[in-house]
């Protein structure tokens, strides 16, 4: 009897079938990887020529201030480039414990704990608190690291329901599903990220008290831009207490790389002791940590610029919204224009960045389809002129596409 023996098919067949990066390269649609020359803030330099950045989540456009960019050059002169260790071996300096301890007072919590990226600070979340027979309760459209570190929990035992994007009728529904006696995390972004929508927040406080459930929010677009002094969602209601965790990265208003995570003694304990992403990778640079200290100072000192990203944003989305245009709803700092179409959304893309017009297209996979969208995000630092110059290109591409009117 002869056994016919399958050929093992090549893993890497699905990379040489992968072509549609380079279909809409071909095209000359593409919008990502774009190499930016220099950066002042709300101006870049791209292939020799200026560009308004509408796309950055640089909200009070710190990374281009001198105070901050000295803080990191005085570190580096101070401890080296990097700590070449993880924060619980070799790889804490001082600035890690004064920022953690800064962090933990600005935010009203006990205790905070740095992370190298937001992104693992989900993973540092997430996995390490909701163990086999827990429950992670998660908002559909909840930002991707999020749903990466649920993953990782899942792999491991936990369980996970999802509720409707931000549908408090939907999440006593799925909260009423899970066992009575298990434990159960709710996460969900502060400030979602591709809407700029705020999370309805007091009523999700009052479910998990209902159902007995933990809170953590992930409040990455939401510091600096709204809450007492730039401090966030649970701020913006008056719910700080009420939210067990709070976590977010230094990667938007912070002007910086890492996360943090601030909550009551025992959990920053228990964390710091058991999350693999913060055990087994590199403490954050002090050049990234000392850049923190600087633009908290700054955030303290300079409430205006809150005040002013505000402004700016709200001037941008009333000359959208005058001109016809679909927006998502938000009143952050993200203004994002629903196309609902992949083609006409790279269109408009290309069209706004030969404009010299730099914002974020959002299509397949990261948005369903019929969801396409031109993601805009403005900074305290943009001057009138930049924003003029926004509105008046997506107008002027708007009408030529049939977007609108
Ligand atoms: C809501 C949210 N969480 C986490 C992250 C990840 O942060 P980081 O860039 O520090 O990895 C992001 C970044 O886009 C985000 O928007």
């Amino acid at each position: 009897m002869s056994i016919t023996v399958e050929k093992t098919k090549d893993l890497f067949k699905k990379c040489f079938d992968f072509t549609l990066a380079d279909e809409v390269k071909a095209q000359g649609l593409y919008p990502y990887f774009q190499p930016i020359d220099e950066n002042e803030g709300p101006v870049v330099c791209l292939g020799g020529r200026k560009l308004v950045m509408a796309g950055s989540n640089n909200y009070l456009g710190l990374t281009a201030d001198p105070r901050v960019k000295a803080s990191s050059i005085k570190a580096i002169n101070k401890y080296g480039t990097s700590c070449s260790g993880s924060r619980y071996m070799t790889g804490t300096v001082n600035l890690h414990i004064e920022l953690e301890e800064k962090l933990a007072d600005f935010f009203e919590k006990e205790r905070c704990l740095l992370f190298s990226t937001g992104y693992q600070t989900g993973q540092g979340i997430i996995p390490t608190l909701v163990q086999r027979g827990e429950y992670i309760v998660s908002d559909r459209d909840n930002h991707a690291s999020l749903v990466a570190a649920s993953v990782m929990a899942l792999g491991a035992g936990a369980s996970q329901v999802r509720y409707n994007h931000n549908n408090m009728e939907d999440l006593e529904r799925v909260l009423q599903k899970i066992p009575e006696s298990a434990g159960r995390l709710i996460v969900s972004d502060g400030v979602f990220s591709v809407s700029g929508e705020i999370v309805n927040l007091p009523e999700l406080v009052r479910l998990a008290r209902k159902y007995n459930a933990r809170i953590v929010i992930d409040d990455a677009h939401a510091v600096g831009i709204i809450g007492k002094g730039g401090r966030g969602t649970p701020s913006e209601f008056g719910l700080v207490e009420e939210v067990d965790i709070i976590m977010g990265t230094f990667s938007k208003t912070f002007g910086s790389l890492g996360g943090y995570v601030v909550a009551e003694r025992s959990v920053i304990n228990y964390i710091k002791h058991n999350a693999p992403s913060l055990i087994f990778s590199a403490s954050p640079t002090p050049a990234s940590v000392a850049a923190v200290l600087a633009t908290l100072d700054i955030i303290r000192s300079e409430p205006e610029l809150q005040a002013k990203v505000i402004a700016n944003t709200d001037y941008v989305r009333q000359g959208l919204l005058a001109a016809g245009f679909t927006l998502l709803p938000s009143r952050t700092a993200i203004v994002t224009v629903l196309i609902a179409d992949q083609m006409k959304t790279l269109f408009f893309w290309k069209k706004l960045f030969e404009a010299g017009v730099y914002v974020n297209a959002f299509i397949r996979p990261g948005v369903m389809p019929g969801h396409e969208a031109l993601r805009t995000s403005f900074m305290a630092t943009h001057e009138r002129e930049h924003l003029d110059k926004v509105i008046t290109e997506f107008c002027t591409i708007g009408r030529e596409l049939g977007v609108i009117s």
